[in-house]
């Protein structure tokens, strides 16, 4: 029977999940990284669940369409926090790349824009993109800030002996962050908390200066790869990632987005890119440019953001395969949401992010099953952290961060 107009729910349930909506709520009033451009798209969603502002005449229209919707969400079995941040992603794709009648990012504080390119999206083909987007995609963002973490443990940890360290990105997706440290470009500023600085704020300064300076001095690399499952370069994935990489408000900042676009562009020396799963690319004898049959061995391996994806055999298999290719003195750096039990690594399940983001090192030359925490982030855009308690081989002595930061 075909549902008339005033069939529309003043309740939202029938079309999406009593959590999910719980969720949206959630954002509205505390969005992530606090921006109230993200508050304003979780409003203007709850506005179309709700039939606010729809004409009647388009009302069951959106309601069909809002339960295909809800059917591609079930589909990829996420949960209610991952599911809003996807949603967010799928849509935000659509008001960067495809016009939905307002420029994006929009800047007015009012949630007009957000319902109607809502509706836009809901009412064009452009939904069958969204349906694509939410069922086969994951969220991959790629934020070359994040790096900074490892530029400052290579300026601190890796040994002068090592005359160019040959570095290994697991799950690089565009490879930008590799090639930042390999240009020596600058990262933003971090500022650093002192746990044990009870609020000292000129302790926290110091150590937030040496930190740093220490992750802006140049730095030699030898060569070096990223290894990513899919080729973000290519256009439309790439479209995927940057909408997946910033928050709305963030796509203000053109001089990040140009970065992005710059590194994006480049070829630079000693840094590849092979387009493969990491075991395969970890387990094959050849070397990445293909022509050298060498099994290269690595100084550091870093996995940014990619563990929580990968099923917990994966990412013991991934720590085994990255053991065998490290130098004797080698490390493996994991950057993730992670907690750590008795320095044990625990993962939030995938899809999850309630546990912190935070940096930890695995040292081949000490004890490889267990982690040491060296940062927990405030975000995974790596701009405030704590210190963590764990320890660094610093010229061949194991000294904690904060040791290391604020000698004596
Ligand atoms: C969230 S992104 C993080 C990108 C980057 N490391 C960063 O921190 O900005 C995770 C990336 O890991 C890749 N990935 C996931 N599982 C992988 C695997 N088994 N092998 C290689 N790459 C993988 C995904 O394709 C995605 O591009």
């Amino acid at each position: 029977m075909e549902r008339t107009p005033t069939s529309y729910p003043e309740n939202p349930a029938p079309y999406f999940s009593a959590p999910l909506i719980a969720e949206f709520a959630k954002q509205m009033v505390d969005p992530p990284g606090g921006d109230d451009r993200i508050a304003l798209f979780f409003q203007g969603m709850l506005d179309v669940l709700h039939g606010r502002e729809v004409p009647p005449e388009l009302q069951h229209e959106v309601g069909v369409h809002l339960q295909i919707l809800n059917t591609a969400i079930l589909d990829s079995e996420i949960v209610p926090s991952y599911a809003a941040n996807k949603l967010l992603r799928t849509f935000q794709k659509q008001f960067m790349y495809r016009n939905t009648g307002h420029e994006y990012p929009f800047t007015t504080r009012s949630v007009e824009p957000w319902r109607s390119g809502i509706l836009t999206v809901l009412l064009t083909p452009r939904l069958n993109e969204v349906i694509q987007d939410l069922i086969t995609r994951q969220t991959q963002s790629n934020v070359v800030q994040r790096y900074n973490a490892l530029k400052f443990i290579l300026t601190s940890c890796v040994s002068p002996d090592v005359a160019h360290p040959q570095l290994l990105d697991i799950g690089c997706s565009q490879n930008l962050g590799l090639k930042k440290i390999a240009l020596g470009g600058a990262f933003e500023d971090v500022r650093i908390v002192e746990p044990r600085s009870n609020g000292n704020t000129r302790q926290n300064r110091r150590i937030s200066y040496k930190y740093n300076s220490l992750s802006r001095s140049p730095f030699r690399i030898g060569r070096s790869m990223g290894v990513d499952l899919y080729d973000l370069r290519d256009e439309a994935n790439a479209e995927w990632v940057y909408a997946c990489s910033s928050y709305p408000s963030e796509l203000l900042n053109e001089a990040r987005l140009e970065e992005a676009r710059q590194l994006k562009s480049m070829d630079v020396m000693n840094v590849s890119f092979t387009q493969s799963d990491i075991s395969a690319a970890l387990r094959i004898n050849t070397d990445v440019d293909g022509d050298i049959p060498e099994r290269r061995l690595y100084d550091v391996a870093f996995a940014s953001t990619v563990m929580y994806q990968m099923t917990k055999t994966e990412r013991e298999k991934t720590c085994q395969l990255v053991y065998d290719r490290l130098t004797p003195e080698g490390i493996m750096v994991i950057q993730d949401f992670v907690k750590l039990d008795s320095r044990q690594l625990r993962f939030s399940g995938p899809g999850s992010d309630k546990f912190t983001y935070r940096t930890v090192v695995k040292n081949k030359q000490t004890d490889f099953d267990k982690s040491e925490e060296i940062f927990i982030w405030e975000t995974a855009r790596c701009t405030k952290a704590q210190l963590g308690l764990g320890q660094l081989m610093v010229a061949g002595r194991l000294l904690t961060v904060s040791d290391f930061l604020l000698p004596g």
